[in-house]
């Protein structure tokens, strides 16, 4: 039968001990790692969050019954044990922090038993991700996936005591909500008393903050659950955190210099890296055109270059007629790639054509300065020199060309970027980029609605010296929104918020909603506005975003402590579930069919 715990009182964590402690008595308590039964004594390494601690059993030293309880441990075992901390007999262990010591153990208790483990306990497992993530529970007791969780504790407690201390203040908001169209898919939750009506819940806490402005709080801030029904990613996951705020009587200076100075007490903190204020900032249009991207990686050059002056009026027909209808033609160089096997460069035309390209146009400068190309026969020698030229092309240098409507281009050719930067080991995995990306356009047209559609979301400012854009040509209007990028990725975003009703009202009309859908979608926040509202504005970070970059994890899913999987369900607890034939009457629900992709 397992002990229990009375009279014992844990005095350290494992690898809190150290060579000062020598000749003390402590009790330590944990899961055991290994056990090593050598005759007539017994090596077994003691496991916590801390780390490991290696504990020596001898029946001269412990008596008969604990030797026989060490005798019979296993891995995973949770034990306590009583014992003289004493300098190493044997080799120091360079790799633990307990290297240098052992516990000489007077008593043990076996407090808990374990079947063996489907996989060892171990930093790095090599066990597969599916088999980890079912058993989370044990996965999380692997060191490095408890480091991340503990640093991501870390990062949280020092977001919050900054904010407190510049005076934000930390309000919870609904998770049972209103549905309105902000972007992804909702998650939906039935109600029993109003049968046929839903709650959704928030993708994030939008509306309420900017309501919590209204109200006077004047700073708000909270570590907030978002939940959005869209394709997971590497870097999205359906329910996940953001560190949110909002901040009245500001513009975009204020709020970006309060999370400059966020970033860098992060950074300090929590990683002990220090980051220089103030950090780079981009327009919109200057990150797409220099990288293709809005969260440009700028770790590394291989920046796109516009050759559609160049190509103007060449012979080949892909080109011209990209230019004819409006789009451009854009290149990269591709440093001493000129002898890159075809075969590699076929994939490149094929992840080009993935990412909506109907070709990619390549061309090889030879080390003897000749040409192999895709598309050098419907040029002229002059107009290739031209092209090569404005391209900074040398002798042994790739160039690939896109030709296509701008966004097309820019994504292929961003993709395509990022894509050879990590081929060509381009990056450097210890720089921390920090950009702030500006100026993007308000609004973004949208083929499949055949409408304009808001690029943030409805309530956000324009720039005012764009705003008699707005009915002749709104795509030009640009918007007070911002962007926090870390090495290429979305770390956050906000925008300064309309606050005046006329501009809201345009803003609308623009969007295509009428005054009776806008008031049944947004109407307590419309209605709030028309009550006295202070300008605000306000921004969120992904957090475990921000976690993943800051420890160099490869994925979400290694810094949240039970993630979902690419099908967002649960391996561990089988999320979602049906649920019983009563709990949908209640509910007033019946189920139609299933979908082809359940079984
Ligand atoms: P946005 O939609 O840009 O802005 O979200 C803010 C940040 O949240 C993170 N994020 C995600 N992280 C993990 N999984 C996801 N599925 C996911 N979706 C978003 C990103 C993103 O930058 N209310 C506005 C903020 C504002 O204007 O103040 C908002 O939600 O890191
Ligand atoms: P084609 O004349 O269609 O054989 O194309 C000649 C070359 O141009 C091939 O290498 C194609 O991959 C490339 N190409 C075709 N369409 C495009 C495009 N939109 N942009 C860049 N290259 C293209």
């Amino acid at each position: 039968m397992a002990e229990t715990l009375q009279g014992l009182k844990r005095s350290h964590r494992c690898a809190e001990l150290n060579a000062a402690n020598a000749g003390e008595t402590v009790t330590v308590m944990g899961w055991v790692q290994k056990q090593r039964n050598k005759g007539g004594i017994i090596f077994v390494d003691l496991r916590d969050r801390s780390g490991i601690l290696q504990i020596i059993f001898e029946e001269s030293d412990c008596g008969s019954e604990s030797f026989a309880k060490a005798e019979r441990m296993r891995s995973e075992f949770v034990i306590a044990v009583v014992g003289k901390v004493e300098k190493r007999a044997g080799a120091v262990n360079e790799n633990l922090l307990t290297g240098e010591i052992e516990v000489r153990a007077k008593e043990v208790r076996i407090l808990s038993e374990s079947e063996t483990p489907p996989f060892p306990i171990e930093v790095d497992s090599k066990t597969k991700e599916e088999i980890r993530l079912k058993y989370r529970y044990l996965d999380l007791r692997r060191p490095d996936l408890q480091e991340k969780l503990m640093l991501r504790s870390k990062i949280a407690t020092t977001m919050r005591t900054f904010m407190a201390n510049e005076g934000f203040v930390e309000v919870e908001t609904p998770i049972l909500c209103k549905s309105t169209p902000e972007g992804a898919r909702d998650y939906l939750v039935p109600s029993r008393v109003h049968q046929g009506s839903f709650y959704a819940l928030p993708q994030s806490p939008q509306l309420f903050k900017q309501l919590l402005m209204c109200s006077g709080f004047d700073r708000y801030f909270q570590i907030a659950k978002c939940f959005r029904d869209e394709d997971l990613r590497a870097d999205r996951q359906p329910e996940f955190t953001q560190a949110d705020m909002e901040l009245s009587f500001v513009d975009v200076d204020d709020v970006i210099e309060v999370n400059e100075r966020l970033i860098q007490a992060v950074c300090q903190e929590a990683v002990g890296m220090e980051v220089s204020l103030p950090l780079p900032r981009m327009k919109w249009i200057d990150a797409m055109n220099r990288y293709g991207s809005d969260k440009p990686d700028t770790r590394f050059g291989m920046e796109l270059i516009d050759v559609s002056d160049v190509v103007k009026g060449c012979g080949f027909g892909v080109f011209t007629s990209a230019l004819e209808n409006g789009g451009s033609v854009r290149g990269l160089c591709v440093k001493g790639q000129a002898a890159m096997p075809r075969k590699k460069i076929d994939a490149l035309v094929d992840m080009a054509k993935g990412s909506g390209a109907k070709g990619l146009a390549y061309l090889c400068i030879e080390e003897d300065g000749s040409y192999k190309s895709s598309f050098a026969k419907f040029m002229t020698e002059e107009q290739l020199k031209a092209l090569v030229s404005a391209m900074g092309g040398e002798a042994g240098d790739l160039l690939l060309f896109a030709a296509d409507k701008n966004k097309i281009v820019w994504n292929v050719l961003g993709q395509l970027r990022l894509e050879l930067g990590h081929q060509l080991g381009l990056i450097d995995e210890n720089r921390f980029d920090f950009l702030w990306v500006v100026e993007f356009p308000l609004l973004e047209w949208s083929d499949e609605e055949n409408r304009f559609m808001a690029m943030h979301h409805p309530f956000t400012m324009p720039m005012e010296e764009d705003w008699g854009y707005i009915d002749s040509d709104p795509g030009r209007v640009r918007a007070k929104a911002y962007d926090i990028v870390l090495n290429g990725v979305e770390l956050g975003g906000g925008s300064v918020r309309i606050h005046q009703n006329d501009i809201q009202e345009k803003m609308f009309e623009v969007l295509g909603f009428t005054k009776e859908q806008a008031w049944s979608q947004f109407g307590f926040l419309l209605s709030a506005f028309q009550y006295g509202v202070p300008p605000h504005a306000g921004l969120a970070y992904g957090l475990d975003r921000f976690v993943m970059l800051l420890v160099h994890a490869d994925n979400i899913r290694e810094v949240i402590a039970f993630p979902k999987v690419k099908d967002a369900s649960c391996l561990m607890s089988e999320a979602p579930d049906t649920v019983a034939e009563k709990q949908l009457s209640e509910l007033g629900i019946g189920i139609l069919a299933k979908n082809d992709n359940q079984e």
